[in-house]
């Protein structure tokens, strides 16, 4: 028998976010999204922006989008830059936080946020496919962690700003915990993001920097389209999720949000699940 009916009405639950006012106090404290250009890290940067946050918005492709994005948020009356590099890229990152940290002083919040997929069988897997998935997903939260990291120790605490001298919160998955089939290299770099994220916070604890993860479900991204853009895989991914909704980027940028305030400032190595209660099913995800 299976744990869930798989028939159970789907509500038509709509969300509205029009209204949702961000109940952290970011002021005063410069943030840096990457991957802020589109879907998750876009609300993100938004989101940290609406809690008062002056925010570094990231991107690789489409600095057009990058722009609207650094627009809004100015036109909401913070400050914002949008910068181009490629997370993978070491020399890349190392420019970004110099740059960011030259414009605001320095950085309070980091979101290593950019993420793909490029997925296959694994007897079908390229080691380009492999690598791309790992240098971007894994190695690129390493190097944002790491700048953010020399940063965050050579400020310490300002009190007036907040308890920690840093905040970290990287871009996990339900897929650190729910394996995934035919996306094996998505799977592995976010079950390294989970390892990575845990022993960070524990090195960086003594130096109040807090290090914290936020899990994603299916969300309403470009990355996952074919997963609930027909009515028919809408359907079909809702038998995956209890709360029987899709999960909207504003879901993800709210706990985002909460991490990064003092609100949570006794909250250190957590993974905060956002996934409408997907990892409480057995059976396996879905997506794009
Ligand atoms: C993936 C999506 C997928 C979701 C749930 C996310 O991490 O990027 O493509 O729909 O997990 O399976």
């Amino acid at each position: 028998m299976s744990l869930f009916d798989p028939a159970a009405p789907v509500a038509a639950k709509t969300h509205s976010h029009a209204a949702y006012r961000y109940p952290v106090g970011l002021e005063g404290q410069p943030a840096l999204v990457t991957g802020a250009n589109s879907g998750i890290g876009r609300a993100v940067a938004l989101g940290l922006a609406a809690s008062g946050a002056d925010v570094i918005v990231n991107y690789i492709v489409d600095p057009v989008a990058a722009e609207e994005v650094a627009h809004t948020i100015e036109t909401a009356g913070r400050r914002a830059m949008a910068i181009k590099a490629d997370v993978s890229n070491e020399y890349d990152i190392k420019s970004m936080f110099a740059r960011a940290v030259a414009y605001y002083g320095t950085l309070h919040i980091v979101v290593p946020n950019a993420g793909l997929q490029r997925d296959a069988p694994i007897d079908e897997m390229t080691l380009e496919q492999w690598k791309a998935v790992i240098d971007v997903n894994l190695t690129g939260q390493f190097l944002c962690a790491r700048e953010a990291t020399r940063e965050f120790k050579r400020r310490g605490v300002v009190s007036a700003v907040s308890a920690a001298a840093g905040k970290l919160v990287m871009m996990s998955s339900v897929h650190q915990e729910i394996p995934w089939a035919g996306h094996a290299n998505y799977a592995a770099s976010k079950g390294g993001i989970m390892q990575l994220m845990r022993s960070l916070a524990q090195e960086l604890a003594p130096f109040a920097i807090r290090v914290n993860a936020v899990a994603p479900g299916a969300v309403r991204t470009p990355i996952n389209r074919p997963a609930w853009d027909t009515p028919e895989a809408y359907r079909d991914l809702m038998t995956l999720i209890p709360y029987k909704r899709i999960g909207e980027p504003e879901d993800i940028a709210r706990a985002v949000a909460w991490l990064a305030s003092d609100a949570s400032d006794y909250v250190t190595g957590a993974t905060l699940f956002v996934d409408g209660g997907m990892t409480l099913y057995p059976g396996f995800a879905t997506g794009g």
